[in-house]
């Protein structure tokens, strides 16, 4: 009963499960634009029929919601306290893509980030073949709750600006799932760019370090320019793509959705479970500390 009525995308028979893309998008460093570009790519995606989930897995500084300009009735607080189930507090958003809120102050509920994830990834199973995309956006850098949403994703994308502080801190970030998951997608947009040039050669630059130190490659998805227009949309607490759909940054945003989706879907990650029971199973043994290096 649960898929027939629903409008159908990107499945191919209307009573097998939607099997959800998870798209991860992480940085080295805060402040990169990660919100700005999950909030805003999930809205561009709901508009080529895809339906889409983004959950807020930043678990100390989540502000998905402040994008949306929206206030979550209840919280992941809520699911631990035992009052709510993980997909009754998955929030509709007025722009036509579910919104799962994991807010900041989490941390003071309970012991460790470890448990957050692993309850996230528990309930995980009642709703994750409602959607056809699941975006998590992630906290910066390298901790346990970020690399256990980011490692065994389909697809990863790692934001990086011009700051030479977040070329380094994505590096950093590279090397880690590079050292945790072997032939991993990475992705790398160039935001807060001068213009297409600037953003090219910050993709370069990375991807020759890349090359040389960790014998792998990134896919260069695009770049986004610095653009006014989205700082005046976040603190008019709209979604750029809502407020100035003929932005630049919208514009750009547009071509990177289109090449998230030709990105080749592996069939090895999906024959291997569910993603959020590899999450649980990752808690337990990543390394951190880049030994293998
Ligand atoms: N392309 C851009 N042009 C101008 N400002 C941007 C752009 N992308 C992000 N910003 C601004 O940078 C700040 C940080 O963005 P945010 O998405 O919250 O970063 P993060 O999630 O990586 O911490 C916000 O004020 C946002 O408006
Ligand atoms: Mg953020």
């Amino acid at each position: 009963m649960n898929q027939s009525n629903q409008k159908s995308t990107n499945t191919t028979q209307p009573n097998k499960l939607r099997q959800p893309q998870i798209i991860a998008v992480t940085s080295g460093k805060g402040g990169v634009g990660k919100t700005n570009f999950s909030v805003n790519t999930a809205l561009l995606l709901a508009k080529l029929n895809q339906k889409v989930l983004i959950i807020d897995a930043d678990i100390h500084l989540g502000n998905v919601d402040v994008m949306f300009g929206i206030s979550p009735d209840y919280t992941l607080v809520d699911v631990l306290k035992g009052n709510k189930s993980l997909k009754e507090i998955i929030k509709k958003t007025p722009y036509g893509v579910d919104f799962l809120p994991a807010t900041s102050g989490i941390m003071d509920m309970i012991e460790g980030e470890d448990n957050i994830v692993r309850s996230i990834a528990q309930a995980f199973n009642t709703f994750q073949n409602d959607y056809d995309i699941i975006l998590i956006d992630t906290g910066a850098g390298v901790s346990i709750s970020t690399l256990s949403f980011v490692l065994g994703t389909e697809k990863i994308i790692v934001v990086v600006t011009p700051d030479p502080s977040s070329i380094s801190d994505a590096y950093a970030m590279i090397k880690i799932i590079n050292q945790n998951q072997d032939n991993a997608q990475i992705m790398m947009i160039a935001n807060k760019v001068r213009n297409d040039e600037a953003g090219e050669s910050l993709f370069y630059k990375m991807n020759l370090i890349v090359n040389k130190f960790l014998n792998t490659s990134l896919i260069f998805g695009g770049s986004i320019m610095e653009d006014n227009q989205v700082l005046a949309s976040v603190h008019a607490q709209q979604p750029v793509v809502i407020r100035y759909p003929r932005s630049r940054a919208v514009i750009n945003m547009q071509l990177i959705c289109r090449r998230i989706l030709k990105l080749p879907v592996r069939q090895s990650i999906q024959k291997n479970g569910n993603y959020f029971d590899r999450v649980r199973e990752r808690l337990s043994n990543l390394d951190l500390e880049g030994k293998s290096a």
